[in-house]
């Protein structure tokens, strides 16, 4: 039988969300299958994604560059082994980041590891495992490094993040390079912890790092940064000794129903020519960019109920499901699965969770739903599932991915005892 002809389905970011004879598909599966198999909510995800905005990356950025994805975007093992396979690194920034790549059998060789306040066990573990350098955000952390060196007996590397005080917009939570923040080193401190770094034994500076904020509209902000590292590089002979890397972090923003990605191609123009004049290797620490659009959560309606002036459609997705509404006023595109009621007006999305926080959407044009409709909040592919959590003792949701015609559970829903697990005999510990 052949498959009735398909449309885009508005606001998912890729064509491999779309729409046939009105019903919402991820590439050649019918969501609505995925739901009766696997039950809701639960997140889809898009393998023809994945490999669409790597190769996007891979020919703005060109094959000299390093592509490491941010796994805490969504550390899903099997979606780690995808972008493997396709050749990313990866970006981590904890010990359990780590792990899950050793889970998935997954080489550590091509990682990096950022983070202000790595335990001296999350170092000896990234040193264990051969990665390709430590952003390093802070002076305190270079003892604990070099200690970790003497231990392996080796020398380590380290990239040194630097703040640039570049404005890149965005929320103020996801903000990362304003002076103000926790992040990095300001390039008037930066001098004197290169310094360090060239006196420390067993250390070696091998590049720097900055990492503007998430969800970066423009290109902009990604050349000006890397001009004022360089005029700091320009100024002492030891600040670009031994450099080989300049990572420019994340925060390719995605549409998120409102228009494209950031075009990346843009990003590239403005850094590479640079970079290539010193002979440096550009690595990348995309999560959103790659994730975001792969992946769907799929909620079934549970009633409606009329307050006042609001209706609120009540779904089985929550805000501990999909934190980004409630944390940062994020605004998902919600659709029906099956399209066609008529009669569209404005619901509040909200789940069952008791907080007045708890929404996916406020004031969304849906049309007249009943009990067990299915919806697809769309771009949940990063930090939806990565920040998920068992408030108010939910289950998290299960996760499915989708490659052509083929749908695979990549995990489990929970199930209610391991909500308690940890508690219970602990008189025998
Ligand atoms: N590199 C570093 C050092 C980072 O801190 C981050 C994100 C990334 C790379 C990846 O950024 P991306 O390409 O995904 O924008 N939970 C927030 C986003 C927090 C981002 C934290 N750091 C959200 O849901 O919008």
């Amino acid at each position: 039988m052949t498959a009735p002809p398909s449309a885009p389905c508005v606001g998912s970011g890729s064509p491999a969300f779309h729409r046939r004879a009105g019903e919402l598909w991820c590439e050649g599966v019918p969501v609505r299958e995925l739901a009766r198999r696997h039950g809701t909510p639960l997140y889809v995800y898009s393998a023809a994604v994945l490999r669409e905005r790597y190769l996007a990356l891979r020919s703005a950025f060109g094959a000299g560059a390093h592509i490491c994805y941010a796994v805490k975007a969504n550390p899903n093992l099997t979606l780690l082994a995808r972008l493997h396979a396709l050749g990313a690194g990866f970006d981590l920034v904890s010990g359990g980041e780590l792990m899950r790549l050793q889970a998935a059998g997954l080489p550590t060789r091509g990682a990096v590891f950022a983070g202000v306040g790595k335990e001296p066990w999350e170092i000896a573990a990234a040193v264990a495992a051969g990665i390709l350098f430590f952003n390093v955000e802070s002076p305190h952390e270079l003892p604990l490094l070099a200690e970790a060196a003497a231990a392996a007996g080796r020398s380590v590397r380290v990239a040194l993040r630097l703040n640039p005080g570049v404005d890149a917009g965005g929320h103020r939570y996801i903000r990362t390079a304003g002076g103000d923040t926790k992040f990095g080193i300001g390039l008037a401190a930066a001098g004197g912890v290169v310094e360090a770094i060239a006196g420390t034994p067993g250390l070696e500076l091998c590049g720097y790092h900055v990492h503007l904020g998430s969800q970066v509209q423009s290109a902009e902000p990604y050349r000006l940064a890397l001009d004022r590292v360089l005029e700091f590089v320009d100024g002492a002979a030891v600040r670009g000794d031994g450099v080989t890397h300049y990572d420019l972090g994340g925060g390719f923003a995605i549409g998120y129903g409102r228009g494209p990605a950031l075009d990346v191609a843009a990003v590239a123009a403005g850094v590479l020519p640079a970079l290539a004049a010193r002979g440096w290797r550009a690595v990348l620490e995309p999560g959103r960019y790659l994730v975001g659009d792969a992946g769907i959560l799929l909620t079934a309606v549970l009633g409606e109920k009329q307050q006042d002036h609001t209706t609120f459609l009540l779904v089985d997705a929550a805000m501990n499901d999909l934190l980004r509404p409630a944390l940062y006023q994020a605004e998902h595109p919600i659709v029906p699965v099956v399209e066609g009621a008529t009669g569209e007006r404005l619901v509040d999305v909200v789940g069952p969770v008791c907080e007045t926080g708890d929404f996916l959407g406020r004031q969304r044009p849906l049309p007249p739903c009943r009990r067990g409709d299915l919806l697809a909040v769309l771009a949940a592919g990063a930090y939806g599932a990565s920040m998920a959590s068992n408030y108010n003792s939910r289950r998290r949701p299960a996760e499915v991915l989708v490659d052509g015609d083929t749908a695979q559970l990549v995990r489990r829903r929970e199930a209610s005892r391991q909500l308690f697990a940890d508690e219970v005999d602990l008189d025998e510990v």
